[in-house]
Parts: structure tokens; C-alpha cells; sequence
């Protein structure tokens, strides 16, 4: 199974970013950096994406291309849990977040980002694999049960509005409510 996201479901991401001109974006899992340049690409002027991923070598690889081709990526390298705790420490906040790293730890980053104020009010939160290629709805393996059991905690949260594409690996579009609950 390939890690990296889809040129297409990337388009889908960029038009979402210049639609609402993001500015500040957080991805998380970032791997090759494939869908941090393309987002990057379209951001408004004087954005930032900042990623995370576990893997140092994956972050290397990321910062040093960003640096050599003057891109405003910047990936942070560690447990997605910590690295979000310690954003969320420092007052960052996103106008858009991209999730597409480890199944079991989404309601943990769910919660971190919410709890936080982390995504701005306009914002919006775009979650990968939540169909888990179609397993998520019978709970037919663990990362499908982690699927299913973020996707109804998302759908239960009274601060949030969800809408769920089935498309690519099943994407959660997430926005705060109208309201500001
Ligand atoms: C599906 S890939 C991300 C693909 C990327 N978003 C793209 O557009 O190509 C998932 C990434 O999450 C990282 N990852 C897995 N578990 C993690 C964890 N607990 N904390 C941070 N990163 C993690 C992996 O190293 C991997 O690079």
C-alpha cells in the first residue's frame, strides 16, 4: 500500500486551500512531502505549511528540499500527540489541517486540535482514510474500528459540522459550527 496521497485528491485540497485563502496550514503526516508542496503551492502569500511526521528521515528530506527551493515548509519531527501538545502550547492556530498519519491516535489529534482552539473559526479540517477502503463501516479490522470510532465521536461533537466525501479513502470535511459552540 502506497503512503503517498493522490495527485487528485491533492487538487481537491488545493482547491479548498485558495478557495478560503488559507494562510496558516498544519499537515499531519507529512512522508515525502508530496501533499505539503502542493499545498504550499496555492497557499495564500506569506503562508506557512507546517508539518509532522515520526520519521526523521522523512523530515530531512522535506526541510532540506523546502530550504533549497525556498518553500515555507517546515516539518516537525516526532510522535504527532507531542508535536501537537507542544503547537498547542505555543498559541498556534491553523485555518486549515490536513490528518493523514497514524488511525489510532485521530480522536487523540481530534481532541488536542478542539480543546486547543487550534482551528481558527473559518477553518477547516480535512481528514484522510476514514472509510479505511470501505472497512471502517463493518469494523472489520483495528484501524477500521479506529476509523468508525473517530468518525461517529466527529459526528457526535456539537462544535463541529462534518460532512463525510466517499471519495479517494473516504475524507472527513470538518468545520466549526455556525453557532461558535
Ligand atoms: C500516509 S503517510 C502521509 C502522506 C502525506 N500526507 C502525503 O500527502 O503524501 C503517513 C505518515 O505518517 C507518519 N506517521 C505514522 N505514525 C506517526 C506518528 N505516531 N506520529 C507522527 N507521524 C506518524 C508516517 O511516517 C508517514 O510518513
Amino acid at each position: 500500500m502506497t503512503m503517498i496521497s493522490s495527485a487528485s485528491q491533492v487538487q481537491l485540497l488545493q482547491f479548498f486551500i485558495r478557495k478560503l485563502k488559507c494562510r496558516n496550514i498544519l499537515e499531519i503526516g507529512t512522508y515525502m512531502g508530496y501533499g505539503a508542496f502542493g499545498m504550499a503551492d496555492v497557499m495564500a502569500q506569506g503562508g506557512k505549511v507546517t508539518g509532522i511526521d515520526i520519521e526523521p528521515h522523512f523530515c530531512d528530506f522535506v526541510n532540506k528540499t523546502a530550504r533549497e527551493r525556498n518553500i515555507n515548509v517546515e516539518v516537525k519531527q516526532g510522535s504527532a500527540i507531542t508535536v501537537l501538545e507542544s503547537l498547542a502550547k505555543e498559541g498556534n492556530k491553523y485555518d486549515f489541517i490536513y490528518v493523514d498519519c497514524h488511525k489510532p491516535d485521530y480522536c487523540e489529534y481530534f481532541k488536542i486540535i478542539m480543546n486547543n482552539g487550534m482551528l481558527l473559526p473559518d477553518g477547516m479540517m480535512v481528514c484522510d482514510n476514514v472509510l479505511w477502503h470501505g472497512r471502517s463501516i463493518k469494523r472489520s479490522d483495528y484501524f477500521a474500528e479506529c476509523m468508525d470510532d473517530f468518525n461517529t465521536m466527529v459526528a457526535a461533537d456539537p462544535r463541529v459540522t462534518t460532512t463525510l466525501l466517499p471519495c479517494y479513502d473516504g475524507l472527513l470535511l470538518i468545520q466549526h459550527n455556525d453557532n461558535g459552540e
